[in-house]
C-alpha cells in the first residue's frame, strides 16, 4: 500500500501491543505505517521495540499533563501524524488535547467494556466470579475507557483461572484485535 496513514503509538510499558502493531504495519496492505512512538515511561520495555525496528521515539515527561500534552503535539504535527494509537498508555488525555489533535485516536482495553474500566481489571472480574472477560478496541474520548467501540472479543474464565493466566490469556487475543480493529476502521 502506497499511502499509508501517517501513525503515532503511545505507550507506558512492555510494548507487547506496540510489537503486534509494528508486524501488522509491516504487511503490504495494512492501512498504516508507525512514524513515531511515545513514551510517558523513560523505563518502558517497549522503547527498545522502537530502537530494534528502527522507528523514530521520543520519551516525554507526563509529570506535567499540559506540557505533555504540548510537547506530544508538537512531535506529532512536525511529522503530519492523522493517526493515534494508545497501547498500554497509562494516562487520560484531556479534551483539548484530542480536540487539537483533531483526527482519531483509538485505545486498546483488557475487558468487555463498558464493563470493568480503570485499572486491575483481571483481578475485579476474578472477584466477581465473572464467567466471561476479554478485550475491547475503542475510540478515546476524554472520559476513560468510554468511547465509541470498534470491536471486542470474548473469552471464558475457567475455574482455576488466575488474574496472571487471564492477563495472558485476554493478551493473546489482544494482539489480534488490535490489528483487526485498524483494518475495519480503514476498510
Ligand atoms: C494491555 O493489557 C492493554 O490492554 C492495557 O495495558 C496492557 C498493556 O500491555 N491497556 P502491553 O504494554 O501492550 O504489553
Amino acid at each position: 500500500m502506497v499511502n499509508k496513514i501517517k501513525t503515532c503509538v503511545f505507550i507506558s510499558g512492555k510494548g507487547s501491543n506496540l510489537l503486534s502493531l509494528i508486524k501488522s504495519s509491516r504487511e503490504y496492505n495494512f492501512p498504516i505505517k508507525i512514524n513515531l512512538i511515545i513514551s510517558n515511561n523513560i523505563k518502558a520495555k517497549g522503547l527498545n521495540l522502537a530502537k530494534k525496528y528502527n522507528i523514530p521515539y521520543r520519551f516525554i515527561s507526563s509529570k506535567n499533563q499540559k506540557n505533555f500534552e504540548r510537547n506530544c503535539l508538537y512531535e506529532i504535527k512536525k511529522r503530519k501524524i492523522r493517526f493515534l494509537c494508545l497501547a498500554g498508555f497509562m494516562k487520560i488525555l484531556s479534551n483539548k488535547f484530542i480536540s487539537d489533535f483533531g483526527y482519531k485516536i483509538i485505545n486498546i482495553h483488557p475487558s468487555l467494556l463498558p464493563k470493568y474500566k480503570g485499572l486491575n481489571t483481571h483481578s475485579r472480574v476474578l472477584k466477581h466470579k465473572e464467567r466471561y472477560s476479554g478485550c475491547t478496541v475503542h475510540f478515546v474520548d476524554a472520559k476513560l475507557d468510554s468511547g465509541r467501540i470498534i470491536l471486542q472479543k470474548k473469552v471464558s474464565i475457567d475455574k482455576r483461572e488466575t488474574k496472571n493466566s487471564l492477563k495472558q490469556k485476554i493478551l493473546l487475543q489482544e494482539h489480534k484485535l488490535y490489528p483487526q480493529s485498524i483494518i475495519s476502521i480503514f476498510k
